[in-house]
């Protein structure tokens, strides 16, 4: 993705000696992991769990491990193979934590994401603000296994652990002015090195946005786990946006904020550089970046010499979302 100085990354940020060290995290963390990560998810029992569980580190309440473990698992399993724990959990973006790919796992230990709240504000009769303890016994968990397909043209399969939106903005009670919404993460540049950074090219904090109907669109949710476990810090910790069939930097990490708006928010990406990304970023193999193809992906993990290269699926494979944009320019509405 581009940045005005230092750019940290762009399509060749995935070099073959990265890609060869994915590889062999993907050795190392298959081996910890044993078969359960590699036989399909639909396969499985209950929440997909890992055996060698590299977040303990990052201690975490009773309640949130219990309300993760008590999740319905296994919906929306695909016949496609889980991404090994260890790739999801150190090969990430996540500027606040610096803008290589290993620097969210390395930088992000003194971040202490408890206790948490979230705001919910804007075009709505009910304005809450919500302690993340409070909200998860309102709504109801579930694993999702979604597909996550990185702007950059890499991708992975990955066991969420979450809540639809729709569940958390109805009992807000948006307002017939609530058109969007406002998505914005935690500014805490005394925790995060990146946004300490003298040299941050963002404009913090991160912030994200959706229209109303994608918002309230079934395979959208808020996310507290992955794997069986709450969210490691360098994921999004404690509560991040996934939407599966855009393009990953839509979903936005460590939501603090969430406003329901009249006019369409300015996302970070689209403020940085406005020709390269856009407000819908829905993942389309005929619209290529300005810069690379978008017509095929790195499904990680993938190695020099054994490279898992497989085709790019408009809207990410999950064309029950296509009525949202019925008549619109998908070329234009990038
Ligand atoms: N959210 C915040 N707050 N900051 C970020 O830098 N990066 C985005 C998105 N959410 C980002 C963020 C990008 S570019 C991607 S591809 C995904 O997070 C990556 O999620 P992952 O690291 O869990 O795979």
């Amino acid at each position: 993705m581009l940045f005005k100085k230092n750019p940290p990354l762009t399509e060749a940020d995935v070099t073959p000696e990265a890609i060869y060290k994915a590889r062999r995290q993907f050795m190392k963390g298959s081996l910890a992991l044993g078969a359960s990560t590699l036989v399909p998810s639909f396969a499985q029992a209950k929440p997909t769990q890992i055996a060698a569980d590299e977040t303990l580190s990052q201690a975490r309440p009773g309640w949130l491990n219990q309300q993760i473990a008590g999740a319905t698992p296994n919906q929306m399993a695909i016949s496609e193979e889980l991404t090994p724990f260890q790739d999801t959990i150190s090969y990430n973006n996540f500027y606040e934590f610096g803008y290589q790919k290993t620097d969210p796992a390395r930088n992000s230990g003194s971040f202490n994401p408890f206790p948490w709240q979230l705001e919910v504000s804007g075009e709505v009769d009910k304005p809450t603000t919500f302690n993340l303890e409070d909200l998860l016994s309102k709504v109801t968990l579930e694993e999702r296994i979604y597909r996550l397909r990185c702007v950059e043209a890499w991708s992975m399969v990955i066991p969420w652990i979450g809540f639809p939106l729709a569940q958390l903005l109805t009992q807000v009670k948006p307002n017939s002015r609530a058109k969007y919404v406002k998505f914005t993460s935690v500014l805490r540049p005394e925790q995060m090195p990146g946004q300490a950074s003298a040299f941050a090219t963002i404009d913090w904090p991160y912030v994200e946005g959706l229209r109303m109907d994608e918002a309230m669109h079934s395979l959208t949710i808020m996310a507290v786990g992955l794997y069986g476990k709450p969210l490691p810090n360098q994921n999004g910790a404690p509560l991040r946006l996934v939407v599966p069939w855009k393009y990953g930097f839509k979903s936005i990490k460590s939501v603090v904020k969430i406003e329901l708006t009249e006019q369409q928010p300015l996302n970070t990406w689209q403020q940085i550089a406005p020709q390269e990304y856009g407000f819908y970023a829905n993942v389309n193999p005929a619209v290529d970046h300005p810069r690379w193809s978008q017509k095929k992906e790195r499904r990680l993990p993938s190695g020099l010499f054994r490279p898992n290269i497989i085709p790019t699926q408009l809207y990410n494979g999950y064309s029950e979302v296509a009525d949202l944009y019925r008549g619109m320019n998908l070329k234009a509405n990038f």
